[in-house]
């Protein structure tokens, strides 16, 4: 069988700028990458090119064994099979929850309201919002706008989801709530990309990490080594950042140093 998603000396360039070079990339059907690096070297950009938000400049990007770096591709097809959360939620104010979910399998996939609907309200019941589908999104928290905006995107039935920082914009008592309901889709087998800093979530989560430097991907290990044994120097320095809280010295051993 051939791999799901399969990125091959993939460039991309903002004018004279190339942000994404010669990336080689495969994913299989049910697993789990973390897409880790530090701000600017192309994250977001290698998740947005995927589902064809950012044009390709060269290489190839194969999806269910099709090439999707060609004039006849209908993305718009391909988003329907490639849901994207990012940090803000982007719900319609003024539609309610359920409305909002069931937008797309109506408007655009044309599913009949009772299908849809059932999906729907099962879907909402997996992230705990059941109780919240005649409400409107100002009347949800962030951490629940969030898991409405992961309801919306798998109720396309997509093949792979792309998860861009989701948890970034949230207060930290709701960044919980939302990675609980990444988990239970990849114990579901959901193939995903997922760009985060939360490190421990990327641990667990992960089948492999997939670290990012300046455009280019520098390592791909399982999670348990690219933690314990990063392999480039550029990883090690980046990890460090990470757990600089631990080793930040005790307040009496500051009170010594000064
Ligand atoms: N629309 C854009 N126009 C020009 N440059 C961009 C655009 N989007 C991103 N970039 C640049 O591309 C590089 C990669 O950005 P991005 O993919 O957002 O990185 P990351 O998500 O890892 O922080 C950065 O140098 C950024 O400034
Ligand atoms: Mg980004």
């Amino acid at each position: 069988m051939s791999a799901l998603i399969e990125f091959k000396g993939f460039n991309k360039f903002f004018g004279s700028q190339q942000v994404l070079k010669e990336i080689d990339l495969t994913v299989e059907s049910g697993e789990v990458i973390v897409i880790l690096g530090p701000s600017g070297c192309g994250k977001s950009t290698l998740l947005r090119c995927l589902n064809g938000l950012e044009v390709a400049h060269s290489g190839s990007l194969r999806f269910n064994g099709r090439e999707l770096l060609e004039p006849k591709t209908d993305w718009r097809q391909v988003r329907q099979d490639v849901g994207m959360v990012f940090q803000s939620y982007h719900l319609f104010p003024h539609m309610t929850v359920l409305e909002n979910v069931l937008l797309g399998p109506l408007k655009v996939q044309k599913r009949k309201r009772n299908e849809a609907l059932a999906q729907a309200e099962a879907l909402l019941e997996r992230v705990g919002l059941s109780d919240k589908r005649d409400a409107f999104p100002r009347q949800l928290s962030g951490g629940q706008q969030q898991r409405i905006a992961i309801v919306r995107s798998l109720c396309m039935n997509p093949q792979v989801m792309l998860f861009d920082e989701v948890t970034a914009a949230l207060d930290p008592e709701m960044v919980k709530e939302v990675l609980e309901v990444i988990l239970d889709l990849a114990r579901g087998g959901m193939t995903m990309l997922i760009v985060t800093h939360e490190m421990a979530f990327a641990r667990a989560v992960a089948d492999r990490v997939v670290f990012m430097e300046a455009g280019s991907i520098l390592e791909q290990n399982t999670p348990e080594s690219f933690f314990t044994n990063p392999q480039s120097a550029r990883a090690q320095q980046f990890l460090e950042k990470f757990s600089y809280v631990e080793t930040m010295p005790k307040k009496s051993k500051i009170k010594e140093l000064s």
